[in-house]
């Protein structure tokens, strides 16, 4: 039977009210109602639903919690990119980011929000007609998952905004995070059914986050702040950030409390070191303060260096510090041979939130400038996800006898090599198991091509069984005879060579930019790998690509570019790169090419002041743009553009015969190619 109005209008009535219920007892923290009557409530609405299904809705508050639906995750693009955010770690700095808005804007003062860095994961929700319809993770800023039926279960995220004047189309972002009390109370219960504890909070918020039934997820009481305006359509937001603060939380949603409007940096200095002060008695993990610029119209203008804001920063806290008994220093010897000395404790430090047995002791020098030696008592330090690190004996203890590292390889036995002028001891021997080992390990790793089940020990284990010789091999383990021999091994059961052949597979189709960065070429790190893949869009590319081509990205000079430009000559390195193709591992991406930009290739000089824009907004134009800036005038530069008071660039370019722009010429060139620059 269809239901009659009056079944209709009760349905909606429900609804509205359970969503205020909940809103009210999960964001504003008051509750009008007992858990009865919400109960009742939802009861009523769920016979009435489950009776005439058309009347179900996905906003309802009877579908928070549904049953898995699909093997994984889709992967979404975010339609505008979530960033990440520069760090101050002191004050000098703090006053350095702040000069620098300053003299980008050209103003001494500029209101400032300061929020707290929640320790948590990145999220972005998205609203249609005040209905949140997708919920995904960060990812890597440009693409995520979509965990919507997840972030559906936690109570404090509505499923329909409050009020009218929310935008048509909107997206709010913020951060997920498990409360800290009830992450122990959660662990507690984990080791009561014999199941191992979760190492901290923020790890185990993402664990539940991406739980692939969301019956899972509703499980562990997530909760969430949110911050920011993705992007909104249709319909008017605060040019402020204070403002859009405010408007969010009037939406109904969770805006945290704790932050505060300030005027400059003693404002900011103030609330940093309450920040300080209140972050133990907070239920959730912040590593730092947040700062951002409060006027929208500034931040437009300040734009972005890369993928951070020139218009926020991160003012991170200082670093736990404990001490502890130094038992011993080891040495290690990675990936190009490089031996390093690390402080091992046998019985481990709790530090930052966890137990380490191992810390940094950077290399020889060091230690020796520090006056470190095992058997002292030494102060050791973690910083959210920074590896451990020895920062010095603790005070009052006698200078201990130099520190000298090994003259023999301790993996391969084979004399080192000590290089003065790098001021790195290596190990030279090409046959040197323990390089082809970590370079496995680096190729499998998190931040490359991420297979799951190759982590050191294996890496060891098929390098010893003389299974895989190079990063090649490793994709054909999975052939017949192989898989046959890795299943007689010692000590590896059937599910993990399983879950190694999965996680090979699964990493042919890892991108382009991790793979450059898993090859491990000297000094191409994460980020040159991104820069090698957007200009040349595959392997063979780069390995075509000419010294003067490497050298024209922006962002690569020529100690990275003769590297690269080694590897790629060496036949070796040929060899693998060509069964790596065969194997099936070619990823490819749109390349962008430099003359894409309208002022690739130009050099500008800028000088003097300027009337329409500062020094440093100028040169962003520039480059955004494509073109190069330079600071001093040579045969190489192709405008210098010059304000008030020019000075002897000026001169210089005058005397070079370079052209010279005046403001005007600089503008009228401007807007030929950016037609509302003006
Ligand atoms: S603003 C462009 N505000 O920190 C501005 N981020 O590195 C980007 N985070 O994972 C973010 N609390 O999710 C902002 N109050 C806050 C934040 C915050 C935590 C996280 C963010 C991202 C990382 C940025």
């Amino acid at each position: 039977m269809p239901p009659t109005q009056i079944t209709k209008a009760r349905a909606l009535e429900l609804r509205e009210q359970l969503n205020r219920l909940n809103h009210q007892y999960y964001v504003a923290n008051q509750s009008d109602s007992t858990d009865a009557e919400y109960d009742a409530l939802m009861q009523e609405l769920r016979a009435i639903e489950a009776e005439h299904p058309d009347l179900l809705s996905p906003d309802s508050p009877t579908q928070r919690v549904g049953a898995p639906t699909a093997p994984e995750f889709t992967e979404v693009t975010h339609p505008v990119p979530l960033l990440s955010l520069s760090n101050v770690f002191a004050d000098d700095d703090l006053v350095a980011w702040h000069r620098r808005v300053s003299e980008f804007l050209e103003i001494d003062e500029f209101p400032m929000v300061c929020e707290v860095k929640v320790d948590g994961l990145a999220i972005a929700l998205t609203y249609e007609d005040g209905v949140l319809v997708r919920g995904a993770t960060r990812g890597d800023g440009l693409t995520g998952e979509d965990v919507t039926a997840n972030i559906r279960t936690i109570g404090s995220i509505p499923l329909r905004l409050q009020g009218d004047d929310y935008p048509q189309r909107l997206e709010v972002r913020g951060e997920i995070y498990f409360p800290k009390k009830a992450f122990d109370a959660f662990n507690e219960e984990r080791v009561a059914e014999g199941l191992p504890p979760y190492m901290n909070p923020r790890n185990s918020a993402s664990g539940s986050l991406r739980q692939l039934d969301s019956r899972e997820t509703a499980k562990r009481p997530l909760n969430v702040w949110l911050y920011s305006i993705g992007w909104a359509e249709g319909g008017l937001v605060p040019q402020s950030h204070s403002g859009r603060l405010e408007a969010m939380s009037g939406w109904g949603f969770r805006v945290n409390p704790w932050t505060s409007a300030v005027p400059d940096l003693n404002g900011v200095r103030d609330a940093y070191a309450r920040a300080i002060e209140e972050r133990e008695g907070l239920d959730y993990l912040i590593d730092g303060m947040v700062i951002k610029v409060d006027d929208v119209g500034y931040q437009d203008r300040l734009g972005f260096v890369g993928r951070e804001p020139r218009w926020a920063t991160a003012y991170k806290f200082p670093p736990e510090q404990v001490s502890a008994v130094l038992d011993e220093i080891r040495v290690s010897v990675g990936r190009t041979g490089a031996l390093t000395p690390y402080a091992y404790f046998e019985e481990g430090v709790q530090v930052g939130g966890v137990v380490v047995h191992q810390a940094s002791l950077h290399n020889e020098q060091d230690i020796n400038r520090k006056k470190i030696a095992a058997g002292q008592r030494v102060i050791v330090q973690r910083a959210g996800d920074v590896i451990p690190q020895v920062v010095g004996p603790t005070p009052g203890q006698p200078a201990p006898p130099e520190y000298r590292l090994p003259d023999l390889c301790p993996v391969c036995g084979e004399p080192v090599f000590r290089d003065t002028d790098e001021a790195v001891v290596r190990c030279v021997n090409g046959r040197c198991p323990v390089q082809t080992q970590r370079l496995i390990e680096h190729f499998a790793g998190r931040g490359a091509m991420d297979i799951e089940g190759l982590g050191e020990k294996m890496a060891v284990l098929l390098f010893n069984e003389g299974l895989v010789h190079d990063v090649a091999d490793i994709y054909a383990l999975n052939a017949e005879e192989t898989q046959i021999r890795l299943k007689e091994m010692e000590g590896l059961g059937e599910l993990s060579v399983q879950r190694l052949l999965e996680g090979i597979e699964a990493s042919k189709k890892q991108p382009l930019p991790r793979l450059l960065f898993g090859l491990g070429v000297l000094h191409v790190g994460a980020e040159v790998g991104e820069l090698l893949a957007d200009r040349f869009g595959s392997l063979e590319g780069v390995m075509d690509a000419s010294e003067e081509e490497l050298i024209a990205i922006e962002g690569i000079g020529p100690r990275i570019a003769a590297s690269v430009r080694d590897w790629s000559q060496q036949d070796g390195n040929l060899n693998i790169v060509q069964r790596l193709i065969d194997s099936g591992v070619d990823p490819r991406q749109e390349r962008r090419e430099p003359q894409d930009l309208p002022w690739s290739g130009l050099r500008f000089v800028v000088t003097g002041k300027l009337e329409a824009f500062s020094r440093p907004e100028a040169q962003a134009r520039i480059k955004s743009l494509g073109g190069a800036v330079s600071s001093s005038v040579s045969g190489k530069t192709n405008y210098v553009v010059v304000g008030e008071e020019p000075g002897s660039k000026y001169d210089k370019a005058v005397r070079l015969e370079v052209p010279v722009l005046d403001e005007q010429a600089f503008l009228s060139l401007l807007s030929e190619v950016e037609p509302s620059a003006e």
